[in-house]
């Protein structure tokens, strides 16, 4: 037998709390699933970037950090956020700083419902792929604080919108619409009450929509479309959005589908000028990190949709059925109504994958 063609380099960053636990899951899964493959390698390297290297060094990333990841192919990462350290020191001074310094612009987050949904609904109806606008909007960072503790303290966060911004995310999210066999795309939007960016985000859509003829649109405010994923999820497919609302209605989608920790999330370069992110949607878990009972199917999926990104399409779908398997064995953390712990979860998908073929 002739060895594996192609290697790839991977950089780990398990971050804090259980992004640790969970990335131990993900990396044992991708070693399995190579193995099975046989037609390539994975060469992780683990990279302290967290709240334990902050302590130490007073950054949370050091300042080559982009010449450092690009040296790998993707980026495996955790979760960041210490009870030590302010949530937005954190997020800021790594996640964020990562996705908006690399113009990873398209989060991808999938969802599926592998087990009972917490709703009166069919499983197969959840099956929803949200595309979150990861650059600007809310999250672009502009904004301050003046007067800090006196009466007339002020703080503002600017949402910024640009033409550009909005179009290549419309044209990220038609594109991945029609690559889905319903071609079904929703625009989620807040247009009565945010006057003009996203009065510029409707139009941008509307626009865009007219060179992807094959896919049927429509647009629903925000809070409608709480309403809507809860009480008619058959009629969700594809859906885009603004940095804000993705994030709250991409947790929302895990929690109905089963589980906050089975949700993954792709932090796209589409240009593939940089290394693309993948990582569970999760956060560190303060309450259950240290106890080894995380749930490790968000890190697994979005070590799945890594191979994807990579070119290792028959892997990540191994991967996809090996977790569909135990789930229906439940063969799963407690999070999901299942015993065991994550090492043992981990161990029960690798199973699996072995068992396929
Ligand atoms: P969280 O996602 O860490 O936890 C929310 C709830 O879901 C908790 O009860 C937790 O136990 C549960 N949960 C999360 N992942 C789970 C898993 N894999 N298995 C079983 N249960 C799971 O969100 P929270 O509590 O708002 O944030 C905690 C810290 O994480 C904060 O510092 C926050 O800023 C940070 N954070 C970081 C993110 C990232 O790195 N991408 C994303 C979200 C939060
Ligand atoms: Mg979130």
């Amino acid at each position: 037998m002739s060895g594996p063609g192609r290697s790839y380099r991977i950089a780990s960053i398990p971050g804090d709390g259980i992004g640790i636990e969970v990335i131990g899951a993900a990396l044992e899964v991708l070693g399995a699933a190579a193995r099975q493959s046989g037609k390539y390698t994975i060469e992780a390297t683990h990279i302290q970037w967290g709240t334990t290297f902050y302590k130490e060094t007073g950054s949370y990333l050091p300042k080559d950090f982009q010449s450092t990841l690009k040296k790998y192919d993707a980026v495996l990462f955790g979760a960041v956020g210490d009870p030590d350290v302010p949530d937005h020191i954190s997020l800021w001074e790594l996640l964020l700083k990562m996705r908006g310094g690399m113009q990873l612009y398209a989060n991808i987050r999938p969802i599926r419902c592998f087990t009972r949904p917490r709703l009166d609904a069919d499983p197969s109806h959840l099956d929803w792929l949200f595309v979150r606008e990861n650059s600007e909007g809310e999250y672009a960072g502009h904004g301050g604080r003046s007067h800090v503790g006196q009466d007339w303290e002020v703080a503002t966060d600017t949402n910024i919108y640009t033409r550009h911004g909005v179009r290549r995310i419309m044209r990220f999210a038609f594109k991945a619409a029609s690559n889905r066999p319903r071609k079904y795309l929703t625009v989620v939007s807040k247009s009565n009450a945010l006057r003009n960016g996203l009065v510029l985000w409707d139009e941008v859509a509307a626009e865009v929509s007219k060179d992807f003829p094959n896919v049927k649109w429509d647009k629903e405010l925000v809070d409608a479309m709480t309403v809507r994923m809860v009480q008619k999820p058959w009629t969700i497919d594809t859906i885009v959005g603004t940095n804000l609302h993705i994030d709250i209605l991409s947790d929302l989608a895990a929690a109905l589908a089963g589980s906050i920790g089975i949700a993954s999330s792709a932090n796209l370069d589409p240009d593939r000028k940089s290394p693309s992110v993948f990582e569970p949607v999760h956060g560190s878990a303060f309450d259950i990190m240290g106890k080894g009972i995380a749930n490790p199917i968000g890190a697994i999926w979005a070590a799945a949709d890594m191979l994807a990104w990579l070119g290792e399409q028959e892997s990540a779908d191994a991967i996809m059925g090996a977790i569909e398997r135990v789930c229906k064995e439940e063969k799963v953390t407690a999070d999901m109504g299942g015993e065991l712990n994550t090492k043992q979860a981990a161990a029960a998908i690798c199973e699996a994958l072995s068992a396929t073929k």
